[in-house]
């Protein structure tokens, strides 16, 4: 780790408190917590993931630091901030309730940033990248998640922060989230270190319907055994726990997850009519483009009696069509 990193990092830890602490403790930091407290978060879940609040001004925070000792260049460095046309630097969260962003050490690389509504553009603000916080490589919870991945050998994978946070206080604390990005490699070849199921749990709409489909390939590819959790009416996990509660939740969504291949046929089925035989046998095809995708043979057998039950076509005859596909893959 640089300095430069090793710097940064503690101008985080301080942060973190500054902000937690304003939030929990202060006429300003009030409409945080209050806000916090609206969307259903326990005063202990605000606790567990150390939420804060940014105060609405220029300098607060700059001020703070400069007083801890450190120099405006190492803070422009820590992604906190951005810089004014002097090239010095400004705090960048203004107004908002804050989350802090750890890795899988439970050192916190960067922050989220939300709006307490009112217009603010944009909903969600997050550190800048850097060497020490790359949003690709690294998962939002991992760290409290842990011994909660290995115990159940599951993990959750949801699209934002709140989902997360909103899942643990119902106790379904194997949660993690990507931080608004597609899924990358790189994650999916971290929970395939940890997990042998990968549940995602994306929101109930067409963006995260997409985005299910996509991080379910990058998944695969990395050897993870996928399920995929499906909400309906645009609702996000969050949405739905507040609405239908904890117990729900876990029966019905999260235990209720379909399998990869139940989750690809609804997917693929989008695209056509399956009432008209030339519709059906596309489909068909496209479905065993997917199963070719897959590594182990075992699934892929799996896989194809999932097909041949649903479109009734014999396993040899989707087999044969298969194939062809296996062979040009190699
Ligand atoms: N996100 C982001 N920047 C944005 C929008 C989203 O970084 N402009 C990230 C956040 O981590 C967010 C996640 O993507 O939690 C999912 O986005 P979205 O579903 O829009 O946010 P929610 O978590 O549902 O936000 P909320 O419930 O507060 O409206
Ligand atoms: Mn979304
Ligand atoms: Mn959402
Ligand atoms: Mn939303
Ligand atoms: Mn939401």
């Amino acid at each position: 780790q640089s300095k430069e990193e090793q710097t940064a990092l503690e101008a985080n830890e301080w942060v973190v408190k500054l902000y937690h602490n304003l939030l929990r403790n202060t006429k300003e930091g009030k409409t945080g917590y209050e806000y916090l407290l609206g969307r259903g978060l326990t005063e202990e879940t605000i606790d567990t993931f150390q939420l804060g609040f940014a105060p609405n001004s220029r300098d607060f925070t700059v001020k703070f630091l400069e007083g801890k000792g450190y120099k405006p260049q190492e803070l422009l460095h820590t992604g906190l901030f951005s810089a004014d046309k002097e090239n010095k630097p400004q705090d960048r969260f203004r107004g908002r309730v804050i989350f802090p962003i750890r890795n899988h050490l439970g050192k916190t690389v960067g922050f989220g940033g939300r709006t307490l509504g009112g217009g603010q553009e944009p909903k969600y603000l997050n550190s800048s990248e850097s060497e020490l916080f790359q949003k690709g490589r690294m998962l939002f919870n991992f760290d409290l998640a842990r011994s909660e991945i290995r115990k159940t050998a599951q993990v959750v994978v949801f699209e934002g922060y709140n989902d997360v946070i909103a899942a643990y206080q119902a106790g379904v604390k194997n949660g993690v989230a990507t931080l608004g990005t597609s899924l990358t490699d790189a994650q999916a070849r971290l929970l395939k270190r940890y997990a042998e199921q990968v549940v995602i749990c994306y929101d109930g709409d067409k963006a995260g319907f997409e985005a299910s489909y996509r991080a379910l390939q990058v998944l695969q590819k990395a050897g993870n055994h996928v399920r995929v959790a499906m909400l309906r009416d645009g609702l996000d996990p969050d949405d739905f726990i507040r609405e239908h509660g904890a117990e729900k939740f876990k029966r019905s969504i999260i235990d209720a997850a379909l399998t990869a291949m139940s989750f690809m046929m609804q997917y693929l089925k989008q695209d056509y009519n399956l009432s008209i035989e030339g519709d059906r046998l596309q489909y068909v095809e496209k479905v065993l483009d997917e199963i070719a995708q897959i590594e182990s043979s075992v699934e892929r057998e799996h896989y194809l009696r999932e097909l041949s039950n649903a479109m009734d076509l014999s396993v040899d005859t989707l087999a044969s069509d298969l194939a062809p596909r296996l062979r040009k893959k190699e």
